[in-house]
């Protein structure tokens, strides 16, 4: 359904009068060598500490930035490429959901015309057509009908998200993007978006990217988890195996389990002779395990089990 290759996205900062270009050595590598696939009605999620590239990851895949290099398929068609007909396609089959729905819901219009935008700027239906739609969608976002005539502002958090998620529903995407749909809400609420979430996914075989920073919901909703740390994405794992089995080091610290690798020794002295280094990889200082390869290249992700990647020099 999606398959994304290699992609990158840096960020050049810099400050002064000639902006980046005074510091262009300062460069911020949000999303660094990224590869994944997600297959259809298949939950994928992500995972990793702030900043590691999650966002700038789903907007990227989105195409509502743009990358440095790689590829995002969409069913095998290339989505930088996508020309007007195409990418309109594109937008109404994958959907966004993000964090903070304030920032989506334009506070001035009603309830009622922000589930109905996205319906009339893809033609979908007539008025009748279109007002049984969004009543159907929210029955399913479990929101009342009451509600339409209200400002986002006027919601609560939780009820602003399920909009936010019905306005996304209404076009009946393929593939929902879902980034931290559910943090800042009570555990109820968010317990109800991730139950409504995967019971679309199996009665549509809805495809679903679901970034956030729980580790419990991920490995229960996730058929497969992607583990990301500074733009890369370490470790490839079923959701099923998440939580016990991961084992790159940072998955491993993540999930607070133990660190010990095998027969991994720890080399002692090793820590005082790091040096930042461009080509090793990325979690070398903080990782007890690393060996001479370490600062030498970075892993690429590699297959230490059927559907189980890791990208580490010392996993076996
Ligand atoms: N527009 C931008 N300009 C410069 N740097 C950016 C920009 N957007 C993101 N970054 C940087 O890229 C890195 C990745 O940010 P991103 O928001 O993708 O992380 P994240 O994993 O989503 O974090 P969080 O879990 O806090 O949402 C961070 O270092 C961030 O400061
Ligand atoms: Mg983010």
């Amino acid at each position: 359904m999606l398959e994304v290759r290699g992609l990158c996205k840096h960020f050049l900062v810099g400050h002064g009068p000639l902006g980046r270009f005074q510091h262009p050595d300062h460069v911020i590598r949000a999303v660094d060598g990224v590869s994944f696939t997600v297959a259809e009605g298949e939950v994928f999620g992500i995972v990793g500490e702030s900043g590691s590239g999650k966002t700038t990851l789903a907007r990227v895949v989105l195409r509502l930035s743009p990358a440095d290099v790689g590829s995002v398929r969409y069913r095998g068609t290339e989505v930088f490429g996508m020309d007007k007909a195409a990418l309109k396609r594109f937008r109404r089959e994958v959907q966004p959901v993000f964090q903070d729905a304030d920032s989506t819901l334009d506070p001035r219009q009603h309830v009622a015309s922000v589930l109905e935008e996205p319906l009339l700027i893809h033609g979908v239906g007539n008025g009748e057509e279109r007002r049984r739609a969004i009543r159907g969608v929210l029955g399913q976002v479990n929101l009342s009908p009451s509600l339409l005539s209200r400002h986002p502002s006027e919601l609560s958090g939780g009820q602003r998200q399920r909009v936010a998620l019905g306005r996304a529903l209404l076009l009946e995407p393929h593939v929902i993007i879902a980034d931290e749909p559910t943090s800042g809400l009570d555990p109820i609420v968010a317990t109800q978006i991730l139950a409504l979430l995967l019971k679309l996914r199996r009665e549509r075989s809805l495809s679903l990217v679901l970034i956030s920073h729980d580790l419990e919901t991920v490995a229960y909703a996730s058929d497969r988890v992607g583990v990301m740390y500074r733009g890369r994405m370490v470790e490839v794992i079923g959701g099923d195996y998440f939580r016990e089995g991961a084992r790159h080091p940072y998955s491993r610290f993540l999930l607070g389990l133990d660190e010990s690798l095998g027969e991994t020794v720890l080399q002692e002295g090793v820590h005082e002779h790091v040096h930042a280094s461009e080509s090793g990889c990325s979690y070398l200082h903080s990782c007890p395990h690393h060996v001479h390869d370490c600062h030498v290249t970075a892993p690429s992700l590699r297959e230490v089990a059927p559907g189980h990647l890791v990208a580490c020099h010392v996993v076996k």
